[in-house]
C-alpha cells in the first residue's frame, strides 16, 4: 500500500530506507538539555515503528546559546552531553531497523526565545517584537544575540547586534559542533534555519537590518547559512549529508517570500547542501501559520502550495515536507513530484507505528493526531518539558516498556564514520573560546 512512501532515497551519501521521517521535536524527555532514557526510548519506538529517518530536534551548537536557553538540547566541544548522544544513537542502531538519525543543529534561539510560550505557562503566542519592547532586562538576557540591534529600530528594545567577529566565531563553533555530532554517530546534519530562530532571523529582512556583508540583499542575508553549509562541507567533504530546514515563506509584509526561499535553496544546493526540509512561519505573529498550530490537514497543504513542484523543479536535492498526516495525501504528494519525503511530528507521537501500519495496509488502525495541542501544552507552554498525547497514552512513558529499551548488541563503527577518513579536513582544534 502507498508504495511511494516506501521507496528508498538517498540524501547525499546516506540511503534512507523509506520516505517517512520523524520531524524534529524537542521536549521528548530532553529535560536537561541531553537525551534522557525517556528520550532514547521514545525515539526507539519510532525506529521500531518503521520510520526511515529520525531528525533529532534542535541541538544548540554554542555555549552562549545554551546559556541563553538551558532547556534545549546542546552539543558542542567541551560540553557534558557527548556520552548521552552516543547512547542515543547506539540505542537506535541496536533496534536493527536501519533507521538513520540526523542532528538538527541550531546556532541560536534568536527571536524564538522571546515567544511567551517559551518561558511561561498559559500565554498564547503574540508578536515577540511587541513583547520584547516591554521586557525586563533579566528576560532579555535569554536572547542577547541577534543580527541587528533592534534598539535602533524599535526604541526601547535592547539586544546586542552580533559583531562580525562574533558571527565568524559562531560559524566556527557551529561547524566544530557538527563535527562532534557526527563523531557521536549521527548520520547527517540538518541546519536549523526556520521558525524565527537565530539563523532564520538572519535570512528575514524583517529582523536583519545589518548594513554589512551579512545584511541588506537576500544574498547577504543568506551568507550565514551558506557559510554554515560550506563550513560543514569543507570539514566533511561528501562523507556526510548536510541538509537545512527553512520556512517555506513568511506570512508577513516585507518578510521572506516563497520566491526568496526558493532562491536560498538554489544557492544552498550550489554550495553543497544535500537536501532541504521545509516548514512554515517565522515566529512573528504568523505563528498561527506554523504547521503545528494548524487545525486541519487541508490547511497543512499550504507548504505544498508555496513550494511543492515549484521548488522541486528549481533544485535537484531531495525535499522533505511536514504536515501531511494522511497516507493518501502524503503518497500523492510524492507521486505528483511535489516532495520527495514527508516528516511527521505530532503524528509520530500519536502513532509511532505510522509507517509500519501504512506499509502493512493497517491504515484504519492508525491512532490519529487530533491536533489538540496537548503535546505543546505539556512540552513547552506548561514548562513540564515532557510531551504527552491525548491520542496515545503510551507516549511519554516508553522508558518503562522493556520493548522500547536499547538492545544489547555489539558496538559497530557508525556508517558515517566508516566513510570518514582522516585528512578529510577534520580539524584538531576542538577548542571552544
Ligand atoms: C513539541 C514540538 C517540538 C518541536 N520542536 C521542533 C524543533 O526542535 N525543530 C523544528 O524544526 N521543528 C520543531 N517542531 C515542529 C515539527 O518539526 C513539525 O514541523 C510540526 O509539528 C508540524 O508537523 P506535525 O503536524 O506532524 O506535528 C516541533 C513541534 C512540536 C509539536
Amino acid at each position: 500500500m502507498y508504495d511511494e512512501l516506501f521507496e528508498p532515497i538517498k540524501i547525499g551519501p546516506v540511503e534512507i530506507k523509506n520516505r517517512v521521517a520523524e520531524a524534529p521535536m524537542n521536549q521528548q524527555g530532553d529535560r536537561f538539555g541531553y537525551p534522557t532514557r525517556q528520550y532514547i526510548c521514545s525515539h526507539n519506538s519510532r525506529a521500531l515503528g518503521g520510520f526511515g529517518l529520525i531528525v533529532a530536534g534542535a541541538i544548540l551548537t554554542d555555549k552562549y546559546a545554551h546559556n541563553e536557553y538551558p532547556f534545549i538540547p546542546y552539543l558542542y566541544p567541551g560540553c557534558n552531553t557527548v556520552g548521552f548522544w552516543c547512547d542515543f544513537i547506539e540505542s537506535i542502531r541496536s533496534q536493527g531497523t536501519d533507521t538513520k538519525v540526523f542532528a538538527q543543529m541550531c546556532i541560536g534561539i534568536g527571536r524564538q526565545g522571546a515567544r511567551p510560550g517559551a518561558r511561561s505557562p498559559s500565554n498564547s503566542p503574540v508578536d515577540p517584537v511587541e513583547l520584547m519592547k516591554n521586557m525586563p532586562d533579566t528576560a532579555r538576557a535569554w536572547f542577547p544575540y541577534f543580527p541587528s540591534n533592534f534598539a535602533k529600530h524599535l526604541g526601547k528594545l535592547q539586544m546586542s547586534e552580533f559583531t562580525l567577529d562574533q558571527i565568524k566565531e559562531a560559524e566556527h563553533r557551529f561547524v566544530r559542533s557538527s563535527e562532534l555530532a557526527i563523531l557521536t554517530g549521527f548520520d547527517g546534519i540538518e541546519i536549523h534555519a526556520c521558525h524565527g530562530y537565530l539563523m532564520h532571523t538572519f535570512l528575514s529582512p524583517r529582523s536583519n537590518k545589518r548594513t554589512d556583508e551579512y545584511g541588506g540583499s537576500l544574498e547577504n542575508r543568506a551568507r550565514l547559512l551558506m557559510n554554515l553549509i560550506k563550513g560543514c562541507k569543507t570539514s566533511f567533504g561528501d562523507a556526510v549529508p548536510i541538509t537545512f530546514r527553512i520556512s517555506a515563506r513568511e506570512f508577513q509584509d516585507g518578510g521572506l517570500s516563497a520566491e526568496d526561499v526558493r532562491q536560498i535553496c538554489i544557492w544552498a544546493e550550489e554550495n553543497g547542501a544535500d537536501g532541504v526540509h521545509l516548514s512554515e512561519s517565522s515566529g512573528y505573529d504568523d505563528q498561527k501559520n506554523w504547521q503545528t498550530n494548524k487545525k486541519s490537514d487541508q490547511d497543512c497543504l499550504s507548504i505544498l502550495e508555496a513550494q511543492g513542484k515549484k521548488l522541486k523543479q528549481a533544485i535537484k536535492m531531495p525535499v522533505m515536507t511536514p504536515g501531511l498526516h494522511t497516507p493518501e495525501v502524503a503518497a500523492k504528494a510524492i507521486a505528483d513530484g511535489a516532495t520527495d519525503m514527508i516528516s511527521l511530528g505530532r503524528a509520530s507521537i500519536a502513532d509511532p507505528e505510522w509507517p509500519n501500519k501504512v506499509k502493512e495496509g493497517r491504515v484504519d488502525e492508525i491512532n490519529k493526531c487530533t491536533k489538540c495541542m496537548y503535546c505543546m501544552l505539556m512540552g513547552i507552554y506548561s514548562g513540564r518539558q515532557q510531551l504527552r498525547c491525548t491520542a496515545n497514552p503510551s507516549y511519554g512513558v516508553e522508558e518503562y516498556d522493556p520493548k522500547m529499551w536499547p538492545k544489547p548488541v555489539k558496538a559497530k563503527v557508525p556508517p558515517t564514520l566508516r566513510r570518514w577518513k582522516p585528512g578529510m579536513r577534520w580539524k584538531d582544534e576542538w577548542d571552544i573560546k
